[in-house]
């Protein structure tokens, strides 16, 4: 794949996405400018995952605001916070939508009383500086990430935590991205993850293009494949991480790591920092978004697959505990338990 999954057209000053929902069939990009159009294509999973609905944010509220009139700066700063709240009200579950939102309200605020034109251009520069980071963080995950894989192996995935998922690279699939440019090879088994299949419609997808071994499973077929010693590793993405080491991510990935945890097999969770909520205690305290049951019983089928009316529970991500989780590789190396002094140390460290 060989453009980026989040990018600002420079001519025209619009977000420019590519669109999820379409893969694997069509691709097909869209140009946002409106905080409505941000705010569905982040609600519809148009742009989805952790990292790549983050730096989606921070480059559309930039959008948004370069439309906006240059106004005095408090009716400026007013509107700014307004369309804030509105977009990270599109996702509650992963941190990485509040927390690119709140580096680009730091900017509004560091400009107190400043000309607003100049305060559109600082958004500019802080929204490429939180996409190239995110290039950064993902390339660095994906280095630390292949020194606990083998030429060879056997990985299982869960969702989609790949270049699809980030601006590029991707976080659990990065270090199979890294070792295929240093002509590794692995034999990855990509989990289908109900109900949007993003394990089936982008990962499978984003692994073939890179040439790597892909074979598709249903999530009920994890056990098998771990059982005849087929995986020699877990690597799964996260929404949020707390500082206990709880980790919040797609709905299902709890039970792959029951299941790792049963045949022996590490479970590694690839996190960036921006992921990193030390502010959630633990596992209990992180909101888990809820979706329309429509997902479950209509959206891939030609004819409703479940009776009218019944009831769906349809959450849409899960929290593993971190006793079932054996590292995270996040851009500063490889964290191993006890998770809760780890986790402090890498922030220490970061504000070194
Ligand atoms: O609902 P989604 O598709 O946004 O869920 C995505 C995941 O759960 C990913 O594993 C997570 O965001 C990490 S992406 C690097």
């Amino acid at each position: 794949m060989h453009q980026d999954t989040v990018a600002l057209d420079p001519e025209t000053e619009e977000l420019v996405i590519l669109d999820q929902t379409r893969l694997p069939g069509q691709t097909v990009f869209l140009r946002l400018s409106t905080a409505e159009a941000i705010y569905q294509a982040i609600y519809t999973l148009q742009v989805r995952g952790a990292p790549a609905i983050g730096v989606a944010a921070a480059i559309g509220i930039y959008a948004v605001c370069r439309r906006m009139p240059d106004t005095d700066y408090e009716t400026f700063a007013a509107e700014f916070e307004r369309i804030r709240a509105y977009l990270v009200s599109a996702r509650p579950t992963a941190v990485n939508l509040a927390w690119a939102l709140e580096q680009m309200a730091q900017v509004v605020r560091e400009h107190t009383g400043c000309p607003v034109p100049a305060i559109k251009d600082r958004l500019r520069e802080r929204a490429l500086e939180l996409r190239d980071q995110d290039i950064q963080v993902c390339r660095a995950i994906g280095e630390y990430g292949l020194t606990l894989i083998q030429n060879g192996d056997g990985i299982l995935t869960h969702c989609n935590a790949g270049q699809l998922a980030t601006v590029r690279y991707g976080t659990a699939l990065a270090p199979i991205h890294v070792g295929r440019e240093q002509g590794m090879q692995f034999r990855v088994f990509t989990d289908e993850t109900r109900p949007l299949l993003q394990g089936a419609r982008l990962s499978a997808y984003e692994l073939f293009a890179d040439g790597v071994d892909t074979t598709l499973i249903c999530d009920n077929m994890a056990s098998s494949v771990m059982r005849r010693g087929w995986v020699q590793a877990v690597f799964v993405g996260c929404d949020r991480v707390a500082a206990n080491g709880d980790t919040a991510n797609k709905i299902g990935t709890s039970g792959v790591a029951i299941l790792a945890k049963h045949y022996g097999i590490p479970f590694y969770v690839c996190a960036p920092m921006s992921t990193i909520d030390l502010s959630c205690p633990d596992g209990t305290a992180i909101r888990i978004e809820e979706r329309p049951g429509a997902e479950v019983t209509d959206m891939w089928y030609k004819e409703p697959m479940a009776p009218e009316g019944v009831k769906v529970y349809n959450p849409a991500f899960d929290v593993t505990d971190a006793d079932l989780i054996t590292a995270f590789v996040t851009e500063r190396g490889i964290i191993r338990p006890p998770f809760a002094p780890a986790l402090k140390r890498l922030f220490a460290r970061t504000e070194d």
